[in-house]
């Protein structure tokens, strides 16, 4: 299904009261938050909200609180209108892109707990990340109020805090996990991909092409062997350094030291560059 009749809203009022009169016609709700710069793996989460939902509801918003290297936070890209075009192509109906004004009226001091979900990898790389995140996905869950919301599993971690906050909420939105989608070589598509030197672009493969040889190696090589290998293989190219990489249980993302920890996923984050990379792998 492709709607015609976008709509832009900048206003939280506005788009409460479009989704007021929606709701009261029976309506269900589905939600993509984003922060622009959408790519393919953006729209096939827009396109399962559409087969599950009758509206589909998408933020665009760069969320200041969530970036902890403030480089990063100036050169994210923003471009509404080319993810505007993007989107009619896809069942998107209503478009919230507010200002940080109106996300933030004031400063939000709200200090969620994740336990030990935000102690690893992209919690401890990244202080304050998840807290950011959280700050911004409950609002905009306050405004819209969906019945279902999308999110990428190449943020892993990023699902399962979403799942731990919207528990410690009492929030009834239905969180739909959906599966990464990668460019024809491999690469987990991102909105830095564009951000990457040729050089960096180049070598970008390697990371998502030793998760999966890793794979092979598993069960005879124990857990701290596979470790050590992807992060050598990787770093083994000059243009990349990893930050971490963790073979952890898909249930309480800690790090698990055996084999028969249940379901186990690597997750690696690295340096191409200036850029940060982050991609996962289920064993
Ligand atoms: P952003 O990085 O724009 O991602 C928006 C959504 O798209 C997230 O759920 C993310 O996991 C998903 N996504 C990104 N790349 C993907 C890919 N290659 N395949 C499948 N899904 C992909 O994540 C955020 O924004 C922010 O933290 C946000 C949740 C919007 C809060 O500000």
């Amino acid at each position: 299904m492709i709607v015609d009749n976008m709509k832009l809203f900048r206003e939280i009022v506005d788009l409460k009261e479009q989704l007021k009169q929606d709701r009261a016609s029976g309506k269900s709700i589905g939600f993509v938050p984003t922060m622009g710069a959408l790519h393919e793996g953006h729209l096939t989460l827009v396109r399962e909200a559409g087969e599950h939902s009758d509206i589909v509801v998408v933020s665009v918003f760069v969320n200041p609180t969530q970036f902890n290297d403030p480089g990063d936070l100036e050169r994210y890209p923003r471009d509404l209108d080319t993810d505007m075009e993007k989107l009619e192509t896809t069942p998107c109906k209503y478009v919230f892109s507010p200002s940080v004004k109106e996300m933030y009226p004031e400063k939000d001091e709200r200090i969620f707990n994740f336990g030990a979900l935000e102690n690893v990898m992209e919690g401890e790389f990244r202080p304050g990340h998840f807290n950011g995140v959280a700050q911004v996905v409950s609002k905009l869950f306050d405004i819209v109020e969906p019945d279902k919301a999308f999110f990428g599993m190449k943020d892993f971690q990023q699902v399962a805090v979403i799942k731990a906050m919207v528990k410690q909420l009492n929030s009834k939105v239905e969180i739909v996990p959906c599966d990464t989608v990668r460019e024809s070589d491999g690469v987990a598509m991102s909105s830095r991909n564009n951000l990457l030197t040729s050089e960096h672009r180049d070598v970008a493969p390697l990371i998502n092409k030793t998760l999966k040889e890793a794979r092979n190696l598993i069960p005879e090589r124990s857990v701290e062997e596979v470790k050590e290998w992807v992060v050598s293989q990787v770093n083994a190219n000059p243009l990349l350094e990893v930050e971490y990489f963790e073979i952890v249980n898909d249930e309480d993302l800690q790090p698990v030291n055996a084999w028969n920890s249940g379901c186990t996923v690597g997750c690696i984050a690295v340096f191409a560059g200036e850029i940060r990379l982050i991609d996962n792998i289920i064993f």
